[in-house]
């Protein structure tokens, strides 16, 4: 029998995300061994943990490595696999699995489904209509002012919401949905919805199915450059806990976790796995922007160090039911986490580079996403190549500890946003 301390875990994904995940999970006492699939430059760097080189889409490769290493739980990362059928198909074949079911992960792969869910459980949402064409979709615009959010209905790799300031934005962004069909299939759909203005933050709820167990807040900065300007992006940053939701904590508990975690109790809500919880605060009023059915990237890079607890039983408890015994201890410091990537990122990224890394002191992580070891030495592998999370008694020591542990890495074009945190650190305020 496997004692509990010589647990093996698998974790699916190659991203930043990830590497959070592996050192984390490493860290558990209980934990003997992971595999990370296929992992990147740097979870082949961290102690107990092995890179495979599998694919997420190669379930019956998976299946197969985990029955061969004897796996104990499969950690799903990213949002494609979940809302392919990840966790339906490795369960059939018998593997415990962290993640939602397929028909649970909906609340990402479809914006209409989250907002019929949404609209059934009372949470806060921007208004909006559905539409399968053009005509329809911009008349609707046409007619309602404050309809400007165009949002294709299915995944679109974080490129189908376009925040539109008029009329033809609103008509361009149709046709890219409908015309070009940028995001084929994901883009049969369009929600159209009220254009909201306030504060962003995210939340991260584990559920087993039947309780919900809130995880902390975190802050991410999706645009490329300073001041929140340029494309939107996976994320460039990321910072945790968040002074707004200290500020905006009843109304988020009294209309959004309260209503999921009542719904979860009563049958009538089902999920296994983390929500990711993307809230925009307009009118005092917090209103659900969207679900992911996974964790941040690279959210998880700045909330994973704050945690004191072994996120290990977390896990396993979420697929076995068994949430109510877990309890999550947070460091009072905070975390500030800047993402390094090619000068031209998004529309370029970098491969194939040298990456130097220098010494990184104690008061900073280094998680890679990106990279990969060729020929035994460190290199970029594209999009967003790693990232560096600083902690520090306050915004300002946190984010001091990110970029000057920063200085300490380089690769050619390599290039980051210099104001991450800026909302809540006073040296960035009074630039
Ligand atoms: P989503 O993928 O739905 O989170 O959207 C990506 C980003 O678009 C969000 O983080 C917001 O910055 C912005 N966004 C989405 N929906 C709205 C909205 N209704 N009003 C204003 N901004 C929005
Ligand atoms: N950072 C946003 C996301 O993971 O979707």
């Amino acid at each position: 029998m496997t004692k509990a301390k010589d647990l093996k875990v698998m974790i699916v994904g190659g991203g930043g995300r990830e590497h959070a995940l592996a050192w984390k999970v490493a860290e558990s006492p209980m934990v003997e061994k992971i595999f990370c699939a296929p992992g990147n430059g740097g979870t082949a760097l961290e102690t107990k943990v092995e890179n495979l080189p599998l694919a997420v889409d190669q379930f019956a490769l998976l299946s197969e490595a985990a029955l061969k290493e004897q796996v104990d739980l499969i950690v799903i990362g990213p949002d494609n696999p979940l809302a392919d059928g990840i966790v339906d198909y490795l369960e059939e074949k018998g593997h415990k699995v962290f993640g939602p079911t397929k028909e649970q992960a909906r609340l990402e792969w479809s914006k209409s489904h989250a907002k019929e869910v949404m609209r059934k459980l009372g949470i806060p949402t921007a208004r909006y209509g559905l539409f399968t064409a053009k005509e329809e979709a911009l008349a609707f615009a046409r007619h309602n002012e404050w309809a400007r959010v165009v949002k294709a209905d299915g995944l679109a790799y974080g490129k189908g919401v376009f925040v539109c300031s008029s009329l033809e934005e609103v008509e361009e962004a149709l046709n890219q949905c409908f015309a070009e069909r940028a995001f084929g299939a994901s883009g049969d759909q369009v929600i159209i919805e009220e254009r909201l203005t306030g504060e962003e933050l995210s939340i991260f709820l584990l559920m087993d199915g039947k309780t919900l167990l809130p995880m902390q807040a975190c802050q991410d900065h999706k645009r490329r450059y300073e001041e929140d300007r340029g494309p939107n992006t996976g994320g460039m940053g990321a910072y945790s806990p968040v002074p707004l939701y200290d500020r905006y904590r009843s109304e988020i508990e009294d209309q959004i976790t309260r209503p999921l975690a009542e719904a979860l109790g009563r049958g009538d809500f089902s999920y296994r796995g983390v929500l990711f919880v993307g809230i925009l605060i307009a009118d005092d009023v917090p209103y659900v922007l969207e679900f992911n059915a996974r964790f941040g990237d690279p959210e998880t890079q700045a909330l994973l160090p704050r945690l004191q607890s072994d996120l290990l039983p977390a896990l396993m408890a979420c697929c076995e039911g068994r949430l109510a015994e877990i309890e999550l201890d947070w460091t009072e410091e905070k975390s500030l986490c800047v993402v390094a990537c090619d000068d031209g990122y998004p529309a370029t990224s970098s491969k194939n580079e040298a990456i130097e890394i220098g010494t990184i002191g104690g008061d900073a992580r280094l998680f890679h996403a990106g990279t990969a070891i060729s020929d035994g030495k460190l290199a970029t592998n594209g999009g967003r190549v790693l990232a560096v999370t600083g902690l520090g008694k306050d915004f300002e020591q946190a984010s001091d500890a990110a970029y000057r542990n920063l200085e300490a890495i380089t690769f050619k074009g390599m290039d980051y946003r210099k104001d991450i945190g800026w909302r809540v650190n006073s040296k960035c305020r009074s630039k």
